[in-house]
Protein backbone atom coordinates (compact mmCIF):
# COMPACT_ATOMS: atom_id res chain seq x y z
CA UNK A 1 0.00 0.00 0.00
CA UNK A 2 1.09 3.10 -0.96
CA UNK A 3 1.35 6.30 2.06
CA UNK A 4 -1.80 8.12 1.80
CA UNK A 5 -0.96 11.31 2.88
CA UNK A 6 -3.01 14.56 1.02
CA UNK A 7 -1.79 18.42 0.27
CA UNK A 8 -4.23 20.86 1.15
CA UNK A 9 -5.34 23.71 -1.72
CA UNK A 10 -7.24 23.99 -4.88
CA UNK A 11 -4.97 23.54 -8.16
CA UNK A 12 -1.71 24.73 -5.95
CA UNK A 13 1.74 24.25 -7.34
CA UNK A 14 2.43 21.43 -5.05
CA UNK A 15 5.48 20.06 -5.17
CA UNK A 16 6.22 16.28 -3.60
CA UNK A 17 8.76 13.18 -3.87
CA UNK A 18 8.85 9.81 -2.73
CA UNK A 19 12.79 9.19 -2.03
CA UNK A 20 14.66 12.50 -0.51
CA UNK A 21 16.45 14.27 -3.37
CA UNK A 22 14.44 13.02 -6.78
CA UNK A 23 13.06 16.55 -7.43
CA UNK A 24 15.73 18.44 -9.44
CA UNK A 25 16.21 21.85 -8.05
CA UNK A 26 16.43 24.83 -9.70
CA UNK A 27 15.11 23.31 -13.21
CA UNK A 28 12.70 21.45 -14.53
CA UNK A 29 14.45 18.97 -17.33
CA UNK A 30 18.38 18.61 -15.65
CA UNK A 31 20.92 16.44 -18.09
CA UNK A 32 20.92 13.58 -15.67
CA UNK A 33 17.83 13.27 -13.29
CA UNK A 34 18.69 11.91 -10.08
CA UNK A 35 17.98 7.98 -9.26
CA UNK A 36 18.34 7.78 -13.08
CA UNK A 37 14.63 8.84 -13.08
CA UNK A 38 13.14 10.55 -16.91
CA UNK A 39 11.84 14.03 -16.70
CA UNK A 40 8.42 14.15 -18.14
CA UNK A 41 5.98 16.85 -18.70
CA UNK A 42 1.86 16.41 -19.11
CA UNK A 43 0.54 19.32 -19.96
CA UNK A 44 -3.27 20.08 -18.87
CA UNK A 45 -3.77 23.42 -20.78
CA UNK A 46 -2.32 25.13 -24.04
CA UNK A 47 1.02 25.99 -23.47
CA UNK A 48 0.51 29.85 -23.41
CA UNK A 49 -3.17 29.54 -21.92
CA UNK A 50 -3.33 32.85 -19.00
CA UNK A 51 -0.69 31.94 -16.24
CA UNK A 52 -3.75 31.94 -13.94
CA UNK A 53 -5.35 29.27 -16.27
CA UNK A 54 -2.58 27.44 -17.34
CA UNK A 55 -2.27 23.48 -15.96
CA UNK A 56 0.81 21.43 -15.39
CA UNK A 57 3.04 19.02 -13.91
CA UNK A 58 6.21 17.84 -14.53
CA UNK A 59 6.57 14.29 -13.33
CA UNK A 60 9.96 11.98 -12.16
CA UNK A 61 9.72 8.78 -13.30
CA UNK A 62 11.00 5.12 -13.85
CA UNK A 63 9.79 5.00 -17.66
CA UNK A 64 8.55 7.74 -19.99
CA UNK A 65 4.64 7.54 -20.81
CA UNK A 66 5.78 6.64 -24.50
CA UNK A 67 7.02 2.83 -23.77
CA UNK A 68 3.70 0.20 -24.52
CA UNK A 69 2.52 -1.73 -27.20
CA UNK A 70 0.31 -1.02 -30.01
CA UNK A 71 -2.89 -0.16 -29.49
CA UNK A 72 -6.23 -2.07 -30.54
CA UNK A 73 -9.78 -1.54 -30.11
CA UNK A 74 -11.51 -2.74 -26.81
CA UNK A 75 -15.12 -3.69 -27.32
CA UNK A 76 -16.85 -2.35 -24.08
CA UNK A 77 -20.31 -3.16 -24.24
CA UNK A 78 -21.57 0.10 -22.54
CA UNK A 79 -18.98 2.88 -22.30
CA UNK A 80 -18.97 5.18 -24.75
CA UNK A 81 -19.82 8.73 -26.32
CA UNK A 82 -22.53 7.37 -28.73
CA UNK A 83 -25.51 9.44 -27.70
CA UNK A 84 -28.07 9.69 -29.83
CA UNK A 85 -27.71 11.75 -32.47
CA UNK A 86 -31.08 11.82 -33.82
CA UNK A 87 -34.23 13.11 -32.02
CA UNK A 88 -34.46 12.79 -28.48
CA UNK A 89 -37.22 12.97 -26.56
CA UNK A 90 -38.09 15.98 -24.17
CA UNK A 91 -39.31 13.34 -21.91
CA UNK A 92 -38.19 13.81 -18.49
CA UNK A 93 -36.54 10.39 -17.22
CA UNK A 94 -35.33 8.24 -13.76
CA UNK A 95 -33.89 5.47 -13.27
CA UNK A 96 -33.16 3.20 -10.59
CA UNK A 97 -29.78 2.25 -9.29
CA UNK A 98 -27.88 0.56 -11.55
CA UNK A 99 -27.66 -3.12 -10.85
CA UNK A 100 -24.91 -4.44 -9.45
CA UNK A 101 -22.96 -7.22 -11.65
CA UNK A 102 -23.08 -10.91 -10.85
CA UNK A 103 -19.52 -11.63 -12.99
CA UNK A 104 -16.47 -10.06 -11.59
CA UNK A 105 -16.46 -6.55 -12.93
CA UNK A 106 -13.86 -3.86 -12.04
CA UNK A 107 -14.38 -0.18 -12.31
CA UNK A 108 -13.77 0.17 -15.93
CA UNK A 109 -15.85 -2.60 -16.99
CA UNK A 110 -18.42 -1.72 -14.80
CA UNK A 111 -19.35 2.08 -16.68
CA UNK A 112 -22.43 2.42 -17.75
CA UNK A 113 -23.32 5.42 -20.54
CA UNK A 114 -26.45 7.48 -19.47
CA UNK A 115 -25.85 10.28 -21.92
CA UNK A 116 -23.75 13.39 -22.86
CA UNK A 117 -22.69 15.84 -25.70
CA UNK A 118 -19.80 17.47 -26.87
CA UNK A 119 -16.84 16.08 -27.69
CA UNK A 120 -12.85 16.13 -27.19
CA UNK A 121 -12.73 17.90 -29.85
CA UNK A 122 -14.85 20.44 -29.88
CA UNK A 123 -12.91 21.59 -26.35
CA UNK A 124 -16.87 21.62 -25.23
CA UNK A 125 -19.53 19.00 -23.35
CA UNK A 126 -19.66 16.33 -20.73
CA UNK A 127 -20.35 12.57 -20.60
CA UNK A 128 -22.27 11.15 -17.99
CA UNK A 129 -21.67 7.68 -16.87
CA UNK A 130 -22.28 5.36 -14.12
CA UNK A 131 -20.70 2.55 -12.58
CA UNK A 132 -21.02 -0.55 -10.84
CA UNK A 133 -18.24 -2.99 -9.95
CA UNK A 134 -17.00 -5.70 -7.53
CA UNK A 135 -13.79 -6.60 -8.94
CA UNK A 136 -10.09 -4.75 -8.34
CA UNK A 137 -8.11 -3.48 -11.49
CA UNK A 138 -4.93 -5.34 -11.06
CA UNK A 139 -3.26 -5.91 -14.23
CA UNK A 140 -4.58 -2.91 -15.98
CA UNK A 141 -4.58 0.84 -15.84
CA UNK A 142 -6.55 3.42 -17.83
CA UNK A 143 -6.43 7.12 -18.89
CA UNK A 144 -8.89 8.98 -20.64
CA UNK A 145 -7.48 11.01 -23.58
CA UNK A 146 -10.79 12.97 -23.78
CA UNK A 147 -11.84 14.32 -20.82
CA UNK A 148 -11.48 15.08 -16.85
CA UNK A 149 -13.05 12.85 -14.82
CA UNK A 150 -15.34 13.87 -11.97
CA UNK A 151 -16.43 11.06 -9.86
CA UNK A 152 -18.92 11.16 -7.41
CA UNK A 153 -19.09 7.10 -5.06
CA UNK A 154 -22.53 6.70 -4.13
CA UNK A 155 -21.80 3.26 -2.30
CA UNK A 156 -18.22 1.88 -1.35
CA UNK A 157 -14.87 3.20 -1.08
CA UNK A 158 -12.72 3.57 -4.46
CA UNK A 159 -8.67 3.63 -4.28
CA UNK A 160 -7.82 5.63 -6.76
CA UNK A 161 -4.17 4.49 -7.35
CA UNK A 162 -2.70 7.14 -9.84
CA UNK A 163 0.41 8.35 -11.59
CA UNK A 164 0.38 10.78 -8.99
CA UNK A 165 -0.10 8.79 -6.10
CA UNK A 166 -3.35 7.35 -4.72
CA UNK A 167 -6.53 8.74 -3.43
CA UNK A 168 -8.96 7.23 -0.96
CA UNK A 169 -12.62 8.26 -1.86
CA UNK A 170 -15.91 7.69 0.22
CA UNK A 171 -19.33 8.01 -0.20
CA UNK A 172 -19.97 11.88 0.05
CA UNK A 173 -16.78 12.93 -1.27
CA UNK A 174 -15.34 13.28 -4.63
CA UNK A 175 -12.39 12.94 -6.79
CA UNK A 176 -11.39 14.90 -9.91
CA UNK A 177 -8.66 12.80 -12.32
CA UNK A 178 -7.12 15.18 -15.00
CA UNK A 179 -7.16 14.32 -18.26
CA UNK A 180 -4.42 12.03 -19.27
CA UNK A 181 -3.40 10.56 -16.11
CA UNK A 182 -2.99 7.34 -15.70
CA UNK A 183 -5.17 5.23 -12.85
CA UNK A 184 -6.16 2.38 -11.50
CA UNK A 185 -9.12 1.56 -8.99
CA UNK A 186 -9.33 -0.97 -6.05
CA UNK A 187 -12.47 -1.55 -3.93
CA UNK A 188 -11.64 -1.17 -0.47
CA UNK A 189 -15.07 -2.40 0.14
CA UNK A 190 -15.87 -4.82 -2.26
CA UNK A 191 -18.28 -3.27 -4.47
CA UNK A 192 -19.05 -0.04 -5.56
CA UNK A 193 -21.72 2.28 -7.25
CA UNK A 194 -21.67 5.65 -8.14
CA UNK A 195 -21.35 8.16 -11.01
CA UNK A 196 -18.69 9.58 -13.43
CA UNK A 197 -18.78 12.79 -15.63
CA UNK A 198 -16.76 13.47 -18.05
CA UNK A 199 -15.32 17.20 -19.14
CA UNK A 200 -14.60 17.86 -22.34
CA UNK A 201 -14.54 21.78 -21.52
CA UNK A 202 -12.53 24.12 -19.28
CA UNK A 203 -10.96 22.44 -16.28
CA UNK A 204 -12.99 22.53 -13.44
CA UNK A 205 -11.98 25.27 -10.96
CA UNK A 206 -13.93 27.03 -7.86
CA UNK A 207 -16.15 29.22 -8.77
CA UNK A 208 -15.86 33.12 -8.29
CA UNK A 209 -18.06 33.97 -5.10
CA UNK A 210 -19.42 37.74 -5.67
CA UNK A 211 -21.22 39.24 -2.67
CA UNK A 212 -21.05 36.01 -1.21
CA UNK A 213 -17.05 37.45 -0.42
CA UNK A 214 -14.13 35.53 0.45
CA UNK A 215 -15.05 32.24 2.23
CA UNK A 216 -17.98 30.04 1.82
CA UNK A 217 -19.04 27.36 -0.49
CA UNK A 218 -16.05 24.91 -1.05
CA UNK A 219 -12.88 26.12 0.53
CA UNK A 220 -10.31 26.33 -1.17
CA UNK A 221 -8.02 24.32 1.48
CA UNK A 222 -10.35 21.38 1.46
CA UNK A 223 -9.03 20.05 -1.81
CA UNK A 224 -6.79 17.76 -1.20
CA UNK A 225 -3.96 16.47 -3.85
CA UNK A 226 -2.20 13.05 -2.81
CA UNK A 227 1.69 12.73 -2.12
CA UNK A 228 4.33 10.88 -4.73
CA UNK A 229 4.02 7.17 -4.60
CA UNK A 230 5.26 4.64 -7.44
CA UNK A 231 5.16 1.44 -8.24
CA UNK A 232 8.35 -0.33 -9.21
CA UNK A 233 6.50 -3.38 -11.23
CA UNK A 234 6.74 -5.40 -14.20
CA UNK A 235 4.78 -7.88 -16.02
CA UNK A 236 2.09 -8.38 -18.54
CA UNK A 237 -0.75 -5.86 -18.04
CA UNK A 238 -3.13 -3.57 -20.08
CA UNK A 239 -3.00 -0.29 -20.84
CA UNK A 240 -6.46 1.27 -21.62
CA UNK A 241 -6.84 4.40 -23.29
CA UNK A 242 -10.40 6.43 -23.91
CA UNK A 243 -9.95 7.98 -27.45
CA UNK A 244 -11.96 9.96 -29.54
CA UNK A 245 -15.35 8.38 -27.51
CA UNK A 246 -14.43 4.35 -27.50
CA UNK A 247 -11.91 2.28 -26.00
CA UNK A 248 -8.20 1.11 -26.66
CA UNK A 249 -5.78 -1.25 -25.08
CA UNK A 250 -2.50 -1.70 -25.40
CA UNK A 251 0.20 -4.15 -23.96
CA UNK A 252 2.31 -3.07 -20.92
CA UNK A 253 5.28 -4.71 -19.45
CA UNK A 254 5.41 -2.30 -16.58
CA UNK A 255 3.11 -0.15 -13.88
CA UNK A 256 3.08 3.16 -15.37
CA UNK A 257 2.35 4.75 -11.94
CA UNK A 258 5.93 5.17 -11.63
CA UNK A 259 6.40 8.37 -10.77
CA UNK A 260 8.64 9.02 -8.11
CA UNK A 261 8.73 13.10 -7.73
CA UNK A 262 6.83 15.63 -9.33
CA UNK A 263 5.62 19.12 -9.18
CA UNK A 264 2.95 21.19 -10.97
CA UNK A 265 -0.75 22.09 -10.28
CA UNK A 266 -2.24 19.43 -12.87
CA UNK A 267 -3.02 16.69 -10.41
CA UNK A 268 -6.27 14.48 -8.95
CA UNK A 269 -7.79 15.41 -5.78
CA UNK A 270 -10.18 14.69 -3.61
CA UNK A 271 -12.98 17.42 -1.88
CA UNK A 272 -15.55 15.79 0.47
CA UNK A 273 -18.60 17.29 -0.02
CA UNK A 274 -19.51 17.28 3.69
CA UNK A 275 -17.31 20.19 4.14
CA UNK A 276 -19.31 22.15 1.92
CA UNK A 277 -20.09 25.69 3.30
CA UNK A 278 -23.82 26.09 2.66
CA UNK A 279 -25.45 29.60 2.07
CA UNK A 280 -28.91 30.13 1.91
CA UNK A 281 -32.04 32.37 2.64
CA UNK A 282 -32.37 33.75 5.93
CA UNK A 283 -35.64 35.75 5.34
CA UNK A 284 -37.67 34.25 2.39
CA UNK A 285 -37.47 32.81 -0.71
CA UNK A 286 -34.94 30.99 -2.41
CA UNK A 287 -31.67 32.11 -3.96
CA UNK A 288 -30.79 30.17 -7.25
CA UNK A 289 -28.96 26.62 -6.88
CA UNK A 290 -26.17 28.67 -7.92
CA UNK A 291 -25.28 28.70 -4.79
CA UNK A 292 -25.05 25.18 -4.41
CA UNK A 293 -22.06 25.08 -6.93
CA UNK A 294 -19.16 23.12 -6.15
CA UNK A 295 -16.92 23.52 -9.19
CA UNK A 296 -17.57 24.88 -12.61
CA UNK A 297 -16.05 24.29 -15.98
CA UNK A 298 -16.85 27.91 -17.77
CA UNK A 299 -17.67 27.50 -21.20
CA UNK A 300 -16.88 30.31 -23.38
CA UNK A 301 -19.89 32.67 -22.67
CA UNK A 302 -19.60 34.53 -19.40
CA UNK A 303 -21.43 32.98 -16.90
CA UNK A 304 -22.57 29.98 -18.88
CA UNK A 305 -20.98 26.63 -17.46
CA UNK A 306 -19.44 23.22 -19.74
CA UNK A 307 -20.46 21.75 -16.52
CA UNK A 308 -21.79 22.74 -13.28
CA UNK A 309 -21.23 20.45 -10.08
CA UNK A 310 -23.69 21.16 -7.69
CA UNK A 311 -24.90 19.64 -4.61
CA UNK A 312 -27.63 19.50 -2.30
CA UNK A 313 -26.05 18.91 1.41
CA UNK A 314 -27.56 18.57 4.98
CA UNK A 315 -28.76 22.19 5.80
CA UNK A 316 -31.31 24.29 7.44
CA UNK A 317 -34.68 25.61 5.41
CA UNK A 318 -36.05 28.95 7.29
CA UNK A 319 -37.35 30.95 4.48
CA UNK A 320 -40.97 32.35 6.02
CA UNK A 321 -43.93 32.74 3.80
CA UNK A 322 -41.60 30.39 1.13
CA UNK A 323 -42.79 27.23 -0.17
CA UNK A 324 -38.96 25.47 0.97
CA UNK A 325 -38.74 22.73 -1.72
CA UNK A 326 -37.19 23.66 -4.42
CA UNK A 327 -39.73 25.37 -6.81
CA UNK A 328 -41.38 24.33 -9.98
CA UNK A 329 -38.85 25.36 -12.85
CA UNK A 330 -37.83 24.78 -16.79
CA UNK A 331 -34.24 25.76 -17.10
CA UNK A 332 -32.42 26.90 -20.36
CA UNK A 333 -29.42 24.22 -18.89
CA UNK A 334 -29.88 20.39 -18.39
CA UNK A 335 -30.13 18.54 -15.77
CA UNK A 336 -28.80 15.32 -14.96
CA UNK A 337 -29.05 14.69 -10.73
CA UNK A 338 -28.07 11.67 -8.65
CA UNK A 339 -28.39 10.83 -4.65
CA UNK A 340 -25.70 9.95 -3.15
CA UNK A 341 -27.87 9.50 0.18
CA UNK A 342 -30.64 10.05 2.32
CA UNK A 343 -33.49 11.80 0.72
CA UNK A 344 -33.61 14.65 -1.97
CA UNK A 345 -36.34 17.14 -0.39
CA UNK A 346 -38.39 17.83 -3.94
CA UNK A 347 -39.17 13.91 -4.36
CA UNK A 348 -41.03 11.92 -1.72
CA UNK A 349 -40.39 9.03 -2.91
CA UNK A 350 -38.79 6.96 -6.35
CA UNK A 351 -35.72 9.18 -6.20
CA UNK A 352 -33.32 6.40 -4.75
CA UNK A 353 -29.92 7.03 -3.54
CA UNK A 354 -27.56 5.61 -6.47
CA UNK A 355 -30.59 6.54 -8.72
CA UNK A 356 -30.45 9.42 -11.32
CA UNK A 357 -33.09 11.56 -13.23
CA UNK A 358 -32.46 13.56 -16.34
CA UNK A 359 -34.26 17.23 -16.96
CA UNK A 360 -32.95 18.25 -20.36
CA UNK A 361 -33.61 22.22 -21.35
CA UNK A 362 -36.72 23.31 -20.79
CA UNK A 363 -37.96 20.00 -19.56
CA UNK A 364 -40.20 21.34 -16.57
CA UNK A 365 -40.01 19.48 -13.19
CA UNK A 366 -40.22 20.35 -9.54
CA UNK A 367 -41.80 18.77 -6.61
CA UNK A 368 -43.68 15.96 -6.65
CA UNK A 369 -47.17 16.02 -5.56
CA UNK A 370 -46.74 14.39 -2.26
CA UNK A 371 -44.31 16.73 -1.42
CA UNK A 372 -46.11 19.75 -2.66
CA UNK A 373 -49.43 19.49 -0.38
CA UNK A 374 -46.82 19.03 2.74
CA UNK A 375 -44.96 21.67 2.03
CA UNK A 376 -47.88 23.81 0.87
CA UNK A 377 -49.53 23.58 4.78
CA UNK A 378 -46.22 23.03 6.50
CA UNK A 379 -45.37 24.87 9.49
CA UNK A 380 -43.02 27.69 9.10
CA UNK A 381 -42.24 28.84 12.41
CA UNK A 382 -40.08 26.10 12.54
CA UNK A 383 -36.89 25.11 10.56
CA UNK A 384 -36.42 22.38 8.58
CA UNK A 385 -33.61 20.45 9.20
CA UNK A 386 -32.10 18.51 6.13
CA UNK A 387 -29.79 16.04 8.02
CA UNK A 388 -29.60 12.65 5.93
CA UNK A 389 -29.34 14.14 2.09
CA UNK A 390 -26.57 14.52 -0.60
CA UNK A 391 -27.92 15.17 -3.86
CA UNK A 392 -25.92 16.58 -6.62
CA UNK A 393 -26.47 17.30 -9.82
CA UNK A 394 -24.72 17.62 -13.21
CA UNK A 395 -25.62 20.45 -15.40
CA UNK A 396 -24.83 21.73 -18.84
CA UNK A 397 -25.30 24.42 -20.78
CA UNK A 398 -26.17 21.84 -23.83
CA UNK A 399 -29.05 19.27 -24.20
CA UNK A 400 -27.77 15.73 -22.45
CA UNK A 401 -28.56 13.85 -25.51
CA UNK A 402 -29.27 10.14 -23.42
CA UNK A 403 -27.71 7.05 -25.10
CA UNK A 404 -30.05 4.51 -26.45
CA UNK A 405 -29.17 1.98 -23.73
CA UNK A 406 -29.84 4.48 -20.96
CA UNK A 407 -33.79 5.27 -22.87
CA UNK A 408 -34.46 1.36 -22.89
CA UNK A 409 -32.55 0.25 -19.53
CA UNK A 410 -34.14 -2.30 -17.53
CA UNK A 411 -33.30 0.05 -14.19
CA UNK A 412 -35.16 2.96 -15.96
CA UNK A 413 -38.12 4.15 -14.18
CA UNK A 414 -41.55 4.07 -16.52
CA UNK A 415 -44.14 6.39 -15.75
CA UNK A 416 -41.91 8.79 -13.76
CA UNK A 417 -44.27 11.57 -15.01
CA UNK A 418 -46.97 10.23 -12.65
CA UNK A 419 -45.20 11.85 -10.05
CA UNK A 420 -46.80 15.17 -11.18
CA UNK A 421 -50.19 14.20 -12.44
CA UNK A 422 -51.56 13.72 -9.00
CA UNK A 423 -50.89 17.65 -8.31
CA UNK A 424 -54.92 18.80 -8.03
CA UNK A 425 -55.66 22.02 -9.85
CA UNK A 426 -56.49 24.45 -7.01
CA UNK A 427 -57.56 27.78 -8.59
CA UNK A 428 -60.77 29.25 -7.66
CA UNK A 429 -61.56 32.58 -8.80
CA UNK A 430 -63.93 33.24 -6.53
CA UNK A 431 -61.66 32.73 -3.40
CA UNK A 432 -58.27 34.80 -3.80
FE1 LIG B 1 -34.05 21.53 -11.86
Amino acid sequence: MSDLSYQSGFANHFASEALPGALPEGRNSPQRCAYGLYAEQISGTAFTAPRAENRRVWTYRIRPAAIHGEFSPYAHPSFHNDWQSGPVPPDQMRWSPLPMPSPETDFIDGLFSMGGNGSADAGTGIGVHLYAANADMTERFFYSADSEWLVVPQQGRLRIATELGVLLVEPQEIAVIPRGIRFQVHLPDGVARGYVCENFGALLRLPDLGPIGSNGLANPRDFLTPVAAYVDREGDFDLLCKFQGHLWRAPIGHSPLDVVAWHGNYAPYKYDLRRFNTVGSISYDHPDPSIFLVLNSPSDTAGVGNLDFVIFPPRWLVAQDTFRPPWFHRNVASEFMGLVRGEYDAKADGFLPGGCSLHNTMSGHGPDAATFEKASSADLSKADVLTDTMAFMFECRATIRPTLQAVRATHRQSGYTACWSGLRKHFDPTRP
